[in-house]
């Protein structure tokens, strides 16, 4: 039979834990390899009641190339998603070398050992941070020229991309990789068994929304009201994170096609720009749960108005999102409720 066996790296996380479920239902196997720093044992315990079979867990630094290693030699990998890094754009401003060392260090461990132990399949979980300040376009596509990044973070998703670029150039190594642009994520799975759990206060919109609803946060603020867009708020595009863990499992099947090195990147969104003052209005109206907000003044760094162009993953990965920014909503706030009830 045919060796279907995923190392992902970062598993026990956010998108990793969704991206597992899909993994499960589309008949691959999953090892996840976590540390566990920015995760909790519960989102195991999630995964587990919804595929109804136990996952292979190791609990490991990837920076600790050693232990990393004997993942590799003692498991028949076929292809690896590597989601690990640390995410938070205020905290890498703070705390670079933090950041560099963990998203690159981890990444080139996890490169070189897939050369060693002959695993040709990679998805890398990029961002569309990478474009930076797009100029004179809210709609990327793969094509818009990389720009100027101002976090540490938004770097090494960058260097991460050109990383695995070079390896793929080089003719010493065999490497087919998927390099994932997610633009929002947002929402949790429908069963409310896992979702977000930001490590302190939220550095995104929506858990910052369901913790305000929740009580735990006393105010949501709004950075700006005098953007140019119809409401005069930022404007994102949120991608259910069901909808964005579905496109790795398709991501994985285009790899399994793909013959000898090659490297591919796809904007993952919905492509629809939504505004922050639409989701909190929605937000109202699903849950019936006022929020406590208001208008601050703008943030640095903030684009106006970005989403995706998303073409290229019909057309390469025939996947498309299915769900809303109001299922994620229900579903994100399903979740919180479910936190709040322990
Ligand atoms: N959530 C977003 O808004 C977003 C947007 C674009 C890109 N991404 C990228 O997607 C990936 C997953 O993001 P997420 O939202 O699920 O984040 P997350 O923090 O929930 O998940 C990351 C997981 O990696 C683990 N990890 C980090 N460093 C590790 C290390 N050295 N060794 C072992 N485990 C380690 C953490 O414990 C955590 O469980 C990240 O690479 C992130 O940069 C996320």
């Amino acid at each position: 039979m045919e060796n279907k066996t995923i190392l992902v790296s970062g598993g026990a996380g956010y998108i990793g834990s969704h991206t597992v479920v899909e993994l499960f239902k589309a008949g691959y196997q999953a090892i996840i390899v976590d540390d566990f720093r920015a995760s909790s044992e519960r989102m195991i315990t999630g995964v587990q009641d919804l595929i109804q079979t136990d996952v292979k867990v190791y609990r490991i630094d990837i920076c600790d190339k050693d232990k990393l290693e004997e993942i590799f030699a003692s498991n028949k990998i076929s292809g690896i998603i590597h989601f690990a890094a640390l995410k938070a754009v205020g905290e890498s401003v703070e705390e670079p070398l933090m950041y560099y060392r963990n998203n690159l260090h981890g990444l080139i461990n996890m490169v070189e050992l897939a050369d060693k132990y002959g695993v040709n399949n990679f998805v890398f979980s990029s961002s569309c941070t990478v474009y930076g300040e797009p100029k004179g376009t809210r709609k990327v596509h793969e094509g818009t020229p990389i720009g100027h990044t101002p976090s540490p973070y938004g770097a090494t998703k960058q260097m991460g991309e050109r990383i695995l670029q070079d390896c793929v150039n080089s003719s010493k190594l065999n490497l087919a990789v998927l390099s994932l642009r997610y633009f929002n994520p947002v929402g949790a799975h429908p069963s409310g068994l896992i979702g977000e759990l930001p490590n302190g206060k939220p550095n995104n919109l929506m858990p910052f929304v369901t913790q305000t609803a929740a009580g735990i946060r006393e105010k949501l603020t709004v950075f700006g009201n005098d953007y140019n867009t119809a409401d005069g708020t930022c404007i994102r595009d949120f991608i259910h994170v069901v909808d964005l863990a579905q496109a790795h499992v398709s991501g994985l099947e285009w790899l399994s096609t793909v013959e000898g090195s090659n490297m591919e990147f796809v904007n993952l969104g919905t492509g629809k720009g939504t505004s922050v003052l639409e989701i909190i209005n929605n937000f109202e109206q699903l849950t019936g749960v006022k929020l406590n907000w208001e208008f601050g003044s703008r943030r640095e760094g903030d684009l106006e108005e970005i989403f995706a162009e998303t073409k290229k993953a019909e057309e390469l990965l025939g996947w498309k999102s299915k769900l809303t920014f109001k299922d994620a909503i229900v579903d994100a706030w399903n979740w919180e409720q479910k936190l709040m009830n322990e």
